[in-house]
């Protein structure tokens, strides 16, 4: 869900429409507003997009100085307007909007009916507001200290901020779990969950911390912890720019940022690889550098894309640096009770550096003694912050949904700790250190390259965009890309996908061949090049239409398959970041044709802040 709220001079309900907009990543299945005005405490929501709640109150006195917003992802409730935020309490004067989980809210829930409370929604939100109200009349307390008092007892995530009728001049915030960033300006302040809304107003931020409570007003911040001591706030530069947050041009925000790519992935190398001189710093993990090539093992721990490129960093680390690499989905090794303990490093990998599964997980794995190292895109995400030492992939903001740029960053970035390991080892020899340095130096002009076949791979979604199932092959480090290639298309075109290792194949989904499957193979040239030939044959045999990403100059892969697309030769180290453009181009033409809002599929959301 997304978050935005201002306080100051402004009228707040432009900000906050606005804000939520650039939020919309977030979730997008209901939106709502709360405003306060002469007429006292006005909420509206409504089902659907953040446009359909515009289209809502247009015509409406909006006129306030103080409003808060929300775009939501569902997790308790159908979408509906019932369930949408801001939730209200029984007497209405205080409206809530809510970011995460409130996993006790059925106790809660239960002791509030038995008091006489009324609920209109089926959410964990409403109950937290309802329990607020019941705190504060109770005790005859302040707004605040109905917070903190309710929050002791609150189990689960959250970000909150809460408008109260009787006191417009104030805002209450908290957080713990979910991020919220506050934008401090000259007498307003903005609130969001992060800094996309933010940016084109002010570059000071605030990032609040778990167990905090902002009091704000116009031209005040007090932060207090839990046990109401006040806290200094740390006020940072943002270093994001507004155009990297627009469209520039495009139809889409997922065509931008694949089109991106060849400067998306040198800024992630930049300055830290320099092949003319044979070097490679990363000061983000210096201090850990010796740690992490004593690792027993290393264990990286990512959801959805973020997975992906951490097998692809599973096959480099255990070649160039002879550690062994597990990799997991973040939400299974949290809860399997998984065995850690010092001498093991835990990658986290994450485009948000929000996703809860991950930072659940890393908070866990801490606890039992192991490093973290945090590859985030967002520059002070939580996951960055929990984390003892990282690299940030610098990808700038991504936006659509299905995630493109911050892949390749990963890699390029995963690449390099691989490569910096390594040298710290001395499990790579010089020549063969120098040579990967080239070709990771090289990648980002083959990307471009590849960018060209634009025209090509959208005939060929042409073609297939009515298939009923995709299948998706690769072997070794082109493996994880196949995964990557059928979750694409899965996200955005809603055909179903598969993707599986090429020789795998053959013990299951091989009975799914017939003449209507289009075969996806990441075939280029590297060490498993003469096995995927013998996979493609075996496709052919039962008629399955092949589409073969090959390496320029082959001629046998070209003389079997039905489509051929040509990429740039690299080495297979570096070769994912290539391959991996033309599966990114046909699903997105592929949803684009079948007239789908590719940059906000149905049912996603861009940053998953509940577990
Ligand atoms: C969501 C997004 C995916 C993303 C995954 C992990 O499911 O829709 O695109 O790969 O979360 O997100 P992270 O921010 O941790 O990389």
């Amino acid at each position: 869900c997304g978050i935005v709220a201002y306080i100051g001079k402004r009228e707040a309900y432009p900000v906050v429409l606005k804000g939520l907009k650039r939020l919309e990543y977030r979730g997008y299945d209901s939106a709502g507003v709360a405003i306060c005005n002469g007429e006292g405490l006005q909420v509206y929501k409504k089902k659907g997009k953040v446009s359909q709640l515009e289209e809502f109150v247009t015509g409406k006195n909006m006129h306030s100085h103080i409003a808060i917003g929300h775009t939501r992802w569902a997790t308790h409730g159908e979408p509906s307007d019932r369930n949408a935020h801001p939730h209200y309490s029984s007497d209405s004067k205080l409206a809530l909007v809510h970011n995460g989980i409130i996993e006790n809210y059925a106790q809660l829930k239960q002791e509030l009916i038995k008091k006489g409370h009324v609920f209109k929604s089926d959410t964990d939100t409403e109950v937290l507001i309802h329990f607020i109200e019941d705190i504060k009349n109770n005790n005859q307390c302040s707004l605040e200290e109905a917070v903190r008092i309710a929050l002791k007892r609150v189990i689960g995530a959250y970000v909150i901020v809460i408008v109260d009728e009787d006191h417009p001049d104030t805002l209450i915030a908290a957080r713990k779990g979910s991020p919220l960033v506050i934008g401090v300006g000259k007498g307003e302040h903005f609130l969001a969950s992060d800094a996309s809304p933010i940016v084109e107003y002010t570059k000071e931020v605030v990032y609040v911390n778990d167990y905090e409570i902002a009091i704000i007003k116009a031209d005040e911040l007090i932060l207090k912890n839990i046990s109401n001591e006040i806290q200094t706030p740390f006020i940072q530069k943002l270093d994001i720019e507004l155009a990297a947050i627009e469209k520039g041009g495009y139809d889409h925000f997922m065509l931008k940022e694949i089109f991106e790519q060849p400067q998306t992935i040198f800024d992630s190398l930049r300055g830290r690889l320099d092949a003319k001189n044979g070097t490679l710093t990363l000061g983000g993990i210096r201090e850990y550098a010796e740690v992490l090539s004593n690792a027993n093992r290393i264990v990286i721990v990512a959801c959805g894309t973020s997975w992906h490129a951490g097998l692809v960093a599973e096959y480099i680390i255990e070649e160039v640096c002879r550690i062994p690499v597990e990799v997991e989905y973040a939400s299974e090794f949290r809860y399997r009770n998984p065995v850690i303990g010092q001498g093991d490093v835990i990658i986290a990998v994450s485009q948000s550096g929000e996703t809860a599964d991950t930072l659940v997980a890393i908070e866990a794995a801490k606890e039992k003694g192991a490093i973290i190292l945090g590859i985030c895109n967002v520059v002070g995400s939580s996951i960055a912050r929990a984390s003892h030492a990282g690299a940030y992939t610098h990808a700038g903001p991504e936006i659509g949904v299905a995630s493109t740029k911050a892949f390749t960053a990963q890699l390029a970035v995963l690449t390099l700790v691989a490569l910096k390991v390594a040298t710290e080892k001395g499990s790579i020899n010089e020549q063969r250190f120098q040579y990967l340095l080239n070709e990771l130096e090289a990648v980002p002009e083959k990307v471009a390259t590849a960018l060209q076949l634009n025209d090509q791979i959208k005939a060929i979604a042409e073609k297939y965009k009515d298939a009923r199932d995709f299948l998706y092959l690769g072997r070794g480090y082109n493996f994880p890309v196949a995964l990557e290639g059928a979750l694409k298309l899965k996200e955005i075109s809603y055909i179903h996908a598969e993707g599986y290792p090429a020789a795998e194949m053959k013990h299951g989904p091989i009975a799914l061949v017939d003449e209507n499957l289009p075969v996806v193979f990441v075939a280029t040239k590297d060490s498993y090049y003469e096995k995927i030939v013998s996979n493609i044959q075996e496709i052919k045999a039962r008629k399955g239409k092949v589409i073969a990403i090959v390496t320029e100059g082959d001629e046998t892969i070209p003389a079997m398959a039905d489509d051929v697309i040509v990429v740039p030769e690299a080495d297979e180290l570096v070769a994912p970041m290539i391959s991996v453009i033309p599966l990114q181009l046909l699903a997105y033409y592929i949803g684009v044709l079948k007239g789908f809002d590719v940059d906000k599929p149905r049912n996603l959301a861009k940053s998953v802040t509940v577990e």
